[in-house]
């Protein structure tokens, strides 16, 4: 592989003098703060909010980086998985030069990230099993080229990519790839966080919506060599992740056995699921999951989204995306919400 980390960043990138922040700048132990033009007099809540956050999230990234094998360095905190998707368009992509590949049907972010920042989008389809097509990509992909987007498990098909295959892309590919985990944790296959010490072209992207139950904090992880994770903290916003949102999730750092007890319930009831679906004669096909949600083959997608949207049931019509006519992709809910789709089908 001949990767210039260096050389793939845009050069404006490469030359910014970020912004520094007051809370940058110090971070001792003073008593009295008049640096920041924050209200010295506090909020009108029960609790103060009054002082911004702190820009790097420290506490969060030690807690994180114990669990892994990973540096705090090597940790990237952002408002939501989004928020770092974005970045990397900033950091490594010239708009109307550059391009990116993704694996259709897949995150629908990446392309409409790509299309914000003016970045051409390139597509290997996956193949007919929703694998990645190695010479599709390799035929897709050019020397401007700069990030290939790989989800496993991967939206809204719901299956893991081999092992071999992502690490063929990584060791190959001159550019950035970039691994979205944002399901693994429902997932029996190994995380690729571990891996960001061995390549450092490599980019794992998780987040705190799905398995952690908290996508209305808006928080997600990027895991990366310490060079890229710097390139990540010079470029975005210098309050990036709210005061609210760090103490939550440090909060819920300490219930991790609580989440792992939603995860294994999230599972569970998706194999249960998965069984009592493929006995419908209005379902073809559901396919194996290794996510919170399932696609779902049916033999009419439009007719039976809206018979459950009567029924005040919204499921995901993903029937026009490549590869996926006719399917819908739902969700996990609870056993009673599973019950209460289920019934509902039955009516169809
Ligand atoms: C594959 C994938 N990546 C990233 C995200 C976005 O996650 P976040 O809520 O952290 O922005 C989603 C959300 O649905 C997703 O499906």
């Amino acid at each position: 592989m001949n990767f210039d980390l260096q050389k793939i960043v845009r050069e404006n990138i490469r030359n910014l003098m970020p912004y520094s922040s007051a809370r940058k700048e110090f971070s001792g132990a003073a008593q009295i703060f008049l640096d920041a033009n924050e209200n010295s007099f506090g909020s009108p809540l029960a609790q103060n909010y009054n002082r911004y956050p702190d820009p790097l999230q420290t506490e969060i990234k030690e807690k994180i980086a114990k669990w892994n094998t990973v540096k705090a360095k090597e940790i990237f905190v952002g408002n939501g998985s989004d928020e770092a998707i974005d970045l990397l368009f900033r950091i490594f992509c010239r708009p109307q030069i550059d391009n990116v590949l993704i694996c259709p049907p897949t995150y629908g972010m990446y392309a409409v990230s790509a299309e914000i920042n003016d970045v051409k989008v390139k597509r290997a389809n996956l193949t007919e099993d929703f694998q990645l097509d190695w010479s599709a990509i390799q035929n897709e992909s050019d020397e401007n080229t700069k990030l290939i987007f790989v989800c496993s498990p991967n939206n809204p098909t719901g299956n893991s990519f081999q092992r071999e295959e992502i690490l063929r892309i990584v060791k190959t590919f001159g550019g950035i790839v970039v691994v979205d985990e944002a399901y693994v944790h429902f997932s029996p296959e190994q995380s690729f966080v571990a891996e960001v010490n061995n390549f450092p072209n490599l980019v794992v992207l998780q987040t705190f919506s799905k398995a952690w139950g908290l996508a209305g904090l808006r928080v997600g992880l990027a895991f990366g060599c310490e060079e890229i994770i710097d390139l990540f903290n010079r470029v975005k916003p210098p309050y990036n992740v709210s005061e609210i949102a760090q103490q939550a999730i440090l909060r819920a750092l300490e219930n991790k056995p609580e989440a792992d007890e939603t995860i294994a319930k999230i599972v569970a009831e998706r194999e249960k699921l998965i069984e009592k679906l493929q006995k419908f004669s209005c379902v073809k096909k559901v396919y194996p999951s290794d996510a919170n949600f399932v696609l779902v083959k049916t033999i009419d997608a439009e007719r039976i989204y809206n018979f459950l949207l009567a029924e005040k049931i919204v499921v995901r019509n993903r029937s026009n995306v490549e590869l996926c006519a006719g399917c819908l992709r739902i969700t996990i809910g609870t056993s009673e919400e599973n019950d209460n789709l289920l019934e509902a089908i039955s009516k169809i």
